[in-house]
């Protein structure tokens, strides 16, 4: 027994900022955001933060499927730019939605929320929980360099969410980690303490882009090729891929290499341009209202980010 994915749910800030916009603090144009990376606005954050987002998609959820706060037996949350180190955004949303089952959170940057349903499997899977509420949230505006035109450009501020049942939904996965900082890390604030001797970092994004850029597309291919190869499947077999909405190149490029036409891969950069850990659920839940979704439908939704890490699987609609 696994579980099958029965509300969705998204939230974003009202305020949209488009490329023009950030001519004003970078050294870039609309024509190279739109032409390396795809996005053409995002949504940030201005009297919000990160726990008010996953509590409107979490609730955006459970109203989707007539899901009461009370029925929940457990909640996870993933985000790189909480409001707190503890309580985690699991716990506030608990609080404020109303619920009271346990709940924590896991860090997995943007593959965060395959890494979710994988945990939430082993839950259903020993008959612990009946349903739960899966939550990505980010507030990535507050983490971003606003003078670095290599990150700033990308990011977008928004929260996705979904709210699982015990069924048959979930079918493989694959969980990759290639652990290491070099490549991408967000520091901490390190503190004031008179005996540290390290020197703080300044607590923003850094990324290598490029490094990034082919670590996502070895692992979008090797990740659905191997989940093929291991069920028996054909690309044919599958109605639709949901990547992680990080650069569209990254996703052309994929579906290049897998020879798999593009039109089966989602993509919604343009509007929210990356949000980490809500990126996938977000674009489920624009998909599943849509009504592009159907009962039975085979799914494979792909991910990859800061550990490194990446994870993808199939889920049966
Ligand atoms: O969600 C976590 C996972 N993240 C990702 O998957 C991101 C993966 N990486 C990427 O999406 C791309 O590498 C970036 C969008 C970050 C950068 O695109 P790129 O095509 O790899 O650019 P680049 O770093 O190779 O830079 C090419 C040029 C450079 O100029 P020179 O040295 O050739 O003169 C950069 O300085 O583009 C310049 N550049 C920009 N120009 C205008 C970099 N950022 C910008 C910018 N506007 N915003």
């Amino acid at each position: 027994m696994s579980f099958s994915i029965i509300g969705t749910g998204m939230y974003v800030p009202p305020k949209i900022v488009t490329n023009d916009e950030l001519c004003k603090f970078v050294d870039t144009s609309d024509e190279w955001i739109r032409q390396r990376v795809g996005v053409e606005r995002r949504h940030i954050c201005t009297d919000e933060t990160a726990t008010d987002l996953a509590c409107k998609a979490a609730i955006n959820a459970l109203e989707n499927c007539g899901c009461a706060p009370g029925e929940l037996d457990l909640i996870i949350a993933a985000t790189v730019s909480g409001d707190m180190a503890s309580p985690s955004v699991s716990c506030m949303v608990q609080r404020r939605i109303g619920a009271e089952c346990f709940a924590f959170d896991i860090n997995a940057a943007c593959a965060a929320f395959v890494f979710m349903l994988d945990t939430a499997a082993g839950f259903f899977k020993r008959g612990r929980v009946k349903k739960a509420l899966i939550v990505g949230a980010e507030q990535m505006s507050k983490i971003v360099n606003w003078e670095d035109r290599g990150t700033c450009v990308i990011f977008g501020d928004g929260a996705g969410a979904a709210v699982l049942e015990a069924g048959d939904g979930y079918v493989d996965s694959v969980l990759t980690t290639k652990g290491g900082d070099e490549v991408i890390r967000i520091p901490h604030f390190i503190g004031k303490s008179p005996f540290s001797t390290i020197r703080p970092q300044e607590p923003y994004i850094f990324m290598e882009g490029q490094e990034t850029f082919k670590y996502a597309v070895n692992a979008m291919c090797s990740d659905i090729r191997k989940l093929l190869e291991d069920n028996n499947l054909t690309a044919d077999d599958i109605a639709l891929i949901v990547p992680h909405q990080a650069n569209k190149r990254i996703i052309d490029l994929a579906a290049a290499r897998l020879k798999i036409p593009t039109e089966k891969f989602y993509v919604n950069i343009q509007e929210y341009g990356n949000t980490s850990s809500a990126s996938i659920p977000i674009a489920l839940d624009e998909l599943n209202r849509s009504g592009r979704l159907k009962r039975g439908d085979l799914i494979v939704l792909t991910a990859f980010g800061g550990g490194l890490s990446n994870a993808s699987c199939i889920i049966k609609w």
